[in-house]
């Protein structure tokens, strides 16, 4: 079964209620591929979530960046995925490295968030990736199996799941990873599923590659065999997020 191309734009904790506007009017006015050949998925900062929703094109799709573990309650400073789901927020990145770097996030809190979204019925964008540390040492696979083993665990249905690889070294940096290094990493990593998960879960699974994606060199990157997407940050507060969907037709005359 062909892997539908993703495009998710990550707009981290940036914007003003007029530069949010601003940015939906460009995607709005967007000629890009159809939805057969390109999902998209924007994830403004929750206290936007209404706003781009509400506004935002109806072939286009929101996510939030983060939700709590569990069901909501006394967890002050939190949002629950029961939440999400009551405003019909369709999809949450978990995992991001800048929470498990900056806010202690574990591979197993990681992989609790991620099976507890699930249960209520969100889908997610689970990011997995190494250091430049990690990279160096040779341990690259090591580190990204382990943060996927961490949701393999705990997940037993990945249809509604999408797996973001990020290099660290490579997210905000300019540095983005070669072709040829995000594809053997996606490539691996697909195995890894065959291996630990099903040959049906590693050929299905959406792998989306983040790290410095712009509209430059997206279309090399999207072009190798097992990268289904981008998770864009920077570039998806500017126009040439469009060009990054557009990459979607390299798939399409492949
Ligand atoms: P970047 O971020 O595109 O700005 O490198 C990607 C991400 O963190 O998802």
């Amino acid at each position: 079964m062909a892997r539908k191309f993703f495009v998710g734009g990550n707009w981290k904790c940036n914007g003003t209620a007029e530069e949010v506007k601003k940015i939906v009017n460009t995607l709005n006015e967007a000629q890009v591929p159809s939805q057969d050949v390109v999902e998209v998925v924007v994830s403004p900062p929750y206290v936007f979530l209404p706003l781009v929703k509400s506004t935002l094109r109806s072939d286009f799709f929101v996510a939030a960046q983060n939700c709590w573990v569990k069901k909501g309650g006394a967890f002050t400073g939190e949002v629950s995925a029961e939440m999400l789901v009551n405003l019909d927020i369709p999809w949450v990145i978990l995992g991001h490295s800048e929470r498990r770097a900056i806010l202690n996030e574990s591979n197993e809190f990681v992989g609790d968030k991620v099976a507890y979204a699930l249960s209520q019925g969100l889908k997610v964008i689970a990011c997995v990736g190494e250091t430049l540390e990690q990279r160096e040492a040779g341990s690259t696979m090591d580190v990204v199996a382990a943060q996927t083993k961490a949701i393999a665990d705990r997940v037993s249905n990945w249809s509604n799941v999408v797996i973001a690889y990020e290099p660290v070294w490579a997210i905000g940096t300019g540095k983005v990873a070669s072709p040829a290094q995000a594809q053997e990493v996606h490539d691996e990593l697909r195995k890894w599923l065959a291996k630990n998960v099903s040959a049906d879960v590693a050929a299905t699974t959406r792998i989306i590659y983040g790290g410095s994606v712009n509209g430059g060199n997206c279309k090399e990157l999207g072009g190798q065999a097992d990268v289904d997407g981008f998770l864009v940050g920077g570039a998806a507060l500017k126009p040439e997020f469009i060009d990054i969907i557009k990459a979607a037709e390299v798939k399409k005359s492949a």
